[in-house]
């Protein structure tokens, strides 16, 4: 089976006074989920020892001038064990591409970490009904060979469904993550294992129809990832599925 992943995003939120929120989450957190958080990178450092947790983004070079940017292996020093990559918001706000996001992808996996690597489509794109194209074309061109269910795990973010408050309809989620499992059965050997998520607008009212889907082994969650009491019943409703 897939393991089961609640990863909170957390964006450009949070001070050192969010640890307090972090501790909760970190001592709520179901068994039998692997219950993670994004912070801004400089609270990485600053979050409680046993929360599991990721960078949010990376260059792809190892080290060099690249002012302002985040290596990899700075953030596996810094205690991330995983990372997203290719989240809707890099590729708007910082234009990356696929190509890119698989150089990152490669990235993450040399410095240790595992990726999470985030895919969807636009509103114009889904109603063009360019959906499964604009996905599969996404997952080919940001996922590097030597991908394997231990260093990836995929999330289906509708763009059109992120900090919306529109959530993707349980139907439109399954159609989506059954073709994404099917795909990645026919590029892995063990693509059947690779986790999939789903994000976009997932609260603690939307968590378990989803969670009730073949395909859907998690969820990455923003908004509702910022407080425990939000996040925890999303762990909590994984964990029960
Ligand atoms: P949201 O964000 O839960 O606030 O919609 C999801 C994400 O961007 O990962």
């Amino acid at each position: 089976m897939p393991q089961k992943i609640a990863a909170g995003n957390w964006k450009m939120n949070g001070l050192r006074a969010a640890r307090a929120e972090a501790e909760a989450i970190a001592a709520g957190a179901p068994e039998g989920v692997v219950t993670l958080i994004c912070p801004p990178a400089t609270l990485l450092g600053a979050m409680p020892e046993g929360l599991t947790l990721g960078g949010q983004a990376c260059h792809p070079a190892e080290s060099g001038a690249h002012t302002g940017d985040l290596s990899a292996a700075m953030l596996a020093d810094a205690g991330a064990a995983w990372c997203l990559a290719g989240h809707s918001e890099r590729r708007t706000d910082h234009g990356e591409t696929d190509a890119d996001v698989a150089a990152q992808v490669s990235a993450i996996w040399t410095a240790g970490m595992a990726a999470i690597l985030c895919i969807g489509e636009t509103l114009e794109e889904r109603e063009a009904d360019r959906t499964l194209d604009v996905l599969f074309a996404q997952l080919d061109g940001a996922l590097p060979e030597g991908a394997t269910a231990a260093n990836t795990v995929v999330a289906y973010e509708p763009v059109w469904a992120i900090g919306t408050g529109k959530v993707a309809t349980p139907d439109q989620v399954d159609a989506v993550h059954d073709a994404l499992r099917g795909r990645l059965e026919d590029r892995l050997a063990d693509g059947g294992q690779v986790s999939l998520l789903y994000g976009g607008s997932v609260k603690a009212g939307n968590a378990a129809e989803l969670f009730a889907l073949d395909h859907v082994n998690g969820a990455l969650v923003g908004g509702a990832s910022l407080r425990a009491e939000d996040f925890l019943p999303i762990a909590r409703a994984l964990a029960a599925s």
